[in-house]
């Protein structure tokens, strides 16, 4: 199907996201001071860039591990059954764990993979999501960490797609659809 065609709002800069990056790196490393390896788990796709820049800032010694979970049907709308694609290849019992997630949009994916990882028993488990949408939220479900809260908006760039498109935009857009009104 071909696709409809947008343009791509810019909603927070390159150097917004490098700044806030930084100052949750620094609000983990001290809440993590005491650990003497974290697991940091990446969730595929959407969050390869952020976990990168962030374990980047982090100053402890960290593992990183990823796990692919799938909850999309389409392209824009959440299926809200959450298949896991891909596994952890550590162990996680007893360890501390931060779970790094793109977006908590209705909040099925990240309940799902919480709840997974939890029945692993982690000594600790927390969450730092670089975007959350409150207005859809589904399951009551918060991370521990945010990046910054959004209005409804469908967004793009930084590690986050639309049908596999502006992964590798530098900062963080909204989509916007040109033929709105069109038949
Ligand atoms: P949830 O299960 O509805 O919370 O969906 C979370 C996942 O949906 C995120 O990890 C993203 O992969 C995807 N998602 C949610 N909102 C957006 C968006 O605005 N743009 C791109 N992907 C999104
Ligand atoms: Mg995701």
């Amino acid at each position: 199907m071909p696709h409809r065609p947008y343009v791509i709002d810019q909603m927070i800069s390159a150097k917004a996201i490098a700044a806030r990056v930084e100052a949750l790196a620094r609000e983990i490393t001290t809440h993590y001071a005491d650990c003497d390896k974290l697991v940091v788990v990446g969730l595929l796709r959407g969050s390869f860039v952020f976990i990168a820049d962030l374990v980047r800032e982090i100053h402890l010694p960290v593992e990183v591990d990823f796990l692919e979970a799938s909850s999309y049907g389409d392209a824009m709308h959440s299926s809200r059954e959450v298949k896991i694609l891909k596994d952890l290849r550590g162990e996680i019992a007893g360890r501390d764990v931060l779970v790094v997630e793109d977006i908590v949009d209705t909040g099925f994916t990240l309940h799902h993979v919480v709840k997974l990882l939890k029945s692993r028993e982690p000594a600790r488990l927390e969450v730092c999501a670089l975007l959350d949408k409150p207005s859809r939220r589904e399951v009551p479900i918060k991370a521990t960490w945010t990046g910054f809260e959004i209005p409804d908006e469908f967004v793009v760039g930084y590690g986050i797609d639309f049908a596999q498109r502006n992964r590798n935009l530098p900062y963080i857009g909204k989509v916007r659809f040109t033929d709105e009104g069109a038949a």
